[in-house]
């Protein structure tokens, strides 16, 4: 793997450094406490062009690599991993989906304004009784010759009360099982889609998370993607690469703890000298510094899969499944290097152990790449 970074990949590295710190870590504490939605900050991300990083600029999109992206995503979410939720959901799941299996009409209409990031995408998969076990889906889209109805309820929709518009999965023919199953972009307002309670989640709390009830809601046929029972696959198509934008998310939450631990531990004083100084914190350091990197190597070898075009579901889920480890390991130890300290919000370091938590839950929980991972090396061996 060749690890010099371009010009371009530096800049972009400085640009996502330089917002993160300046414009997304004051206020990210009451923004945590009171799970208030980053407006302000969601709008200034779609000034800078990173809500559609990878998306063509023919789309309004930066028209950059899969490189680019999750360095962004690792500098934004040493921050602030509720902005990054956000961006990693318009980019990953809905701008690359609609760009890679939309029609015409549904990219000049829909993925023109989400690449640009005026309008902000959902992706609406998950339902109580479908988390893991993504194929079961009971939401229902049932064809009605130029256009379906759709019924049902989707849970811990990123995004849910605050995005234009929803990339929804749905079941149209039961009996077909995963292949009946069907993928409708699906508009904010339109009659019957109601967005229902906002949860109260431990982490990313920034974040927009609802559940969101569809009652006979009309979709025209013009707006399933892709041919009639694609839904599934492309679920797990677009998941394959959002799992590369969450595993950058998590290395960028793990990075952020260490740095701050790091900086802490040559400050603080115990028994007459700072406590790096003690090899009890120097190890644990050197622990944390060398998963850290370890990450890193998983998720740019993730992303250099994608824009070499290269199978990824294996490398992404790999990735994902190192680098949440990681996260949860160095912001737990992140906390106890600061002691009392780290036990209070204005350390930072207790939001990202919680931040930390959901990426090894979304987008697939650890035990989900371990079941993908499992089955592409047991059937490549
Ligand atoms: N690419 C293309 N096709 C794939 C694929 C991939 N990566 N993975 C599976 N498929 C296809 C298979 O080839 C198979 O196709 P055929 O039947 O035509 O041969 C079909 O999908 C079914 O595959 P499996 O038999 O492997 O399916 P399964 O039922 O055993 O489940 C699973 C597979 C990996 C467990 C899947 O259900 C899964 O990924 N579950 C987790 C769901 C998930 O990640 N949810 C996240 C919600 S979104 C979110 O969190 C966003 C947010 O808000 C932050």
């Amino acid at each position: 793997m060749d690890f010099t970074w371009s010009e371009e990949h530096l800049m972009i590295q400085k640009a996502a450094r330089d917002f993160a710190q300046n414009e997304l870590l004051p206020g990210v504490i009451e923004r945590d406490t009171h799970q208030t939605y980053p407006q302000k900050q969601i709008e200034r991300m779609a000034e800078l062009g990173f809500l559609g990083m990878m998306t063509s600029e023919t789309y309004n999109g930066g028209g950059m690599d899969t490189l680019s992206y999750v360095i962004a995503m690792e500098e934004i979410s040493k921050v602030d991993a509720s902005c990054s939720v956000v961006m990693s959901v318009n980019n990953s799941l809905v701008c690359w989906g609609i760009e890679t299996y939309g029609s015409s009409a549904q990219k000049e209409r829909y993925l023109t304004q989400l690449a640009s990031g005026e309008a902000i995408g959902a992706f609406c998969l998950s339902e109580p009784e479908a988390g893991s076990d993504a194929s079961q889906q009971k939401t229902t889209a049932i064809d009605h010759g130029d256009y379906y109805i759709l019924n049902g309820t989707k849970s811990w929709i990123t995004n849910g009360g605050t995005a234009d518009y929803y990339l929804v999965i749905a079941q149209t023919y039961p009996e077909k099982k995963h292949h009946g199953i069907n993928v409708f972009i699906v508009e904010r307002g339109w009659e019957g889609f109601e967005i229902g309670a906002k949860q109260d989640k431990m982490g990313i709390r920034g974040s927009d998370t609802h559940t969101l009830i569809f009652n006979d809601v009309k979709v025209p046929k013009e707006n399933r993607i892709g041919a009639d029972g694609f839904g599934f696959t492309f679920a797990m198509k677009t998941l394959a690469g959002g799992r590369i934008g969450i595993a950058a998310q998590a290395l960028g939450i793990a990075a952020g703890a260490y740095e701050r631990a790091l900086k802490y531990s040559k400050e603080r004083q115990s028994f007459g000298k700072p406590i790096s100084a003690h090899q009890a914190i120097a190890f644990k350091l050197a622990k944390m510094y060398t998963e850290i990197e370890a990450a890193r190597h998983l998720v740019i070898k993730a992303a250099l899969d994608k824009d070499q075009h290269k199978d990824y579901s294996l490398s992404g889920a790999v990735a994902k499944y190192y680098a949440s480890k990681t996260a949860m390991e160095v912001t737990t130890e992140a906390v106890q290097i600061h002691g009392g300290n780290g036990y209070v919000k204005e350390y930072h370091v207790e939001r990202l152990m919680r931040d930390a938590k959901v990426t090894q839950i979304y987008e697939g929980t650890s035990e989900i790449q371990q079941l993908v991972i499992s089955r592409a090396i047991l059937k490549e061996g």
